[in-house]
Order: structure tokens, then sequence, then C-alpha cells
């Protein structure tokens, strides 16, 4: 099959933010696939208006823009397809990376990737979807804020990497769990996803309706919602906001 992802691509110097050009190049009507990458963010985003350490040269910004024919409401777990994308990527540097849900890539408890998914829509019509990930690659010290919370593929694997071999090893891993979900919804990617995230070990914490829910991650519903079991074994679903993990 012809490769979609990326057959149109759009480089940046310097951009505020990689979503940000996505989003206007997706209103002026690109295809499904292009690819918009900068060599550095003034203004990088993530989710929960955290700002993207984005400096200049050393890491992997990129976002996607994608038009599925998917309903508004199943466009949210793309994210977990992405996800399995970086961490095979990752992985292939001899990085030890798993799952966090939503949207994070971790080592240990440090952060490698992050993805922030947006989207434009019209009643429950998808118009486009942007999927941006950031993946610390060469970055060697991180500010003081983000020291202990914060890892690259450098410092994990030891090598330089390429930006430009890795965008490349990036797309060609992408492009197929894009199709699997698009084709399949979260059941066509959960089983891959639950092997990569600790399901079983993981323990969290995270609010649902105000009260807080603590336990071990169990495993994803078939609308992406993550399961957490508590102590007392009750099943509770997050559909919505962060989950953190605990010691
Ligand atoms: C998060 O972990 O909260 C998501 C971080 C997403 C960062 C990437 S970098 C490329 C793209 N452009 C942005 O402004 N954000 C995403």
């Amino acid at each position: 099959m012809s490769e979609w992802l990326g057959a149109e691509r759009v480089h940046h110097e310097v951009c505020g933010s990689t979503n940000d050009e996505a989003i206007a190049l997706a209103r002026s009507g690109v295809r499904h696939g292009t690819v918009v990458t900068a060599d550095a963010q003034r203004s990088g985003r993530g989710r929960s208006d955290h700002t993207w350490h984005s400096p200049p040269g050393e890491n992997l910004y990129m976002s996607c823009v994608l038009r599925p024919e998917l309903e508004a409401r199943a466009v949210p777990p793309i994210t977990l397809a992405a996800g399995l994308g970086v961490v095979e990527t990752v992985n292939s540097y001899g990085v030890g990376a798993s799952l966090k849900w939503p949207n994070d890539v971790l080592v240990g408890r440090k952060k490698l990737s992050g993805i922030l998914t947006e989207m434009g829509s019209r009643a429950n019509r998808t118009d486009y979807v942007i999927v941006g990930i950031g993946v610390n690659l060469n970055t060697l010290t991180f500010p003081a804020e983000l020291a202990d919370i914060a890892t690259s593929v450098r410092l994990e694997g030891g090598e330089v990497v390429d930006r430009a071999e890795f965008v490349d090893r990036l797309l060609a891993r992408l492009q197929p769990w894009f199709d699997r979900f698009f084709d399949g919804g979260v059941p066509a990617i959960a089983g891959e996803w639950v092997a990569n995230a600790n399901i079983g070990r993981q323990r969290l914490s995270t609010q649902i309706g105000g009260r807080r829910v603590e336990g071990v991650a169990a495993g994803l519903e078939p609308d992406g919602a993550l399961l957490i079991t508590d102590d007392l074994g009750v099943d509770h679903r997050v559909v919505a906001g962060d989950v953190e993990l605990i010691e």
C-alpha cells in the first residue's frame, strides 16, 4: 500500500507551534497525511495549557494533518494509536519506553514524548485531526523544572539521533497504527497498547467526578477509556483528564 503519511511535508526552521501551523494548513485544505515539522518552536504546547520545551535543533516537533472518516466522538483515542508508533520508534533506538494513558511515552517515570491531538469538526462530522508529537531526542540538559521529570533518547540510548532519520522511522511506524485505528477503532489496537503500557503493574491516581480514585491500571475500554481497579476491586472508567503515576 502506498505511503500516505508524509507524502506532503512542510518544514519550518522555527515556528510558534507545529500544531498551529498544521491547523492553518488543514483549514486551507491540505491533503490527508500532510506532515509539518520544525527545528524549533517558540510556543510549543502540551495538554492542559502546558508549554512544551522546544529548543532548536535537538528534538522532534511534528504535527500530522489527518482527515479520517470518523465521527468526532470517535477521534480522541487516535492519540493511543500515535503512542504505539512513537514507542516502537524510540525503542528501535534501544530505549525501554512504555505508554501512559492517554498521551505520554515514558522511560521509567520520566517523560520522553508527548502527544497533543486537536481537531476541527462541524456537528459530529470530523473536518481535520491534528496529531502533534514531541519527542526529546538529543537534549542532554533540561531546564531545572524538567530535570527530574524529562528524559531524551540520547540520555537513555546513548546515541546521537539524526532527526531526519528519526522522522522517516516514525512515519513508517505511525502509518500502520493509524490505518488500523481508522479501520477497527480502539479494539484493533488495544492489545498492543496494553502490552506496551505496564497494564496490571502501573499504580495510578486520578480525579473522577471530583473524587480521587487510586488503583491499578486494568485495561482499555472499546471507546479508549482507561480502566482503573481500586483496592476494593471496583473498576473505574477514566474518560478524560490526567492520571498520575504513584510511587
Ligand atoms: C503533552 O505531553 O502534553 C503533549 C506535548 C505535545 C508537544 C508537541 S511538539 C509538536 C506539536 N506542537 C506543539 O505545539 N505541541 C505538539
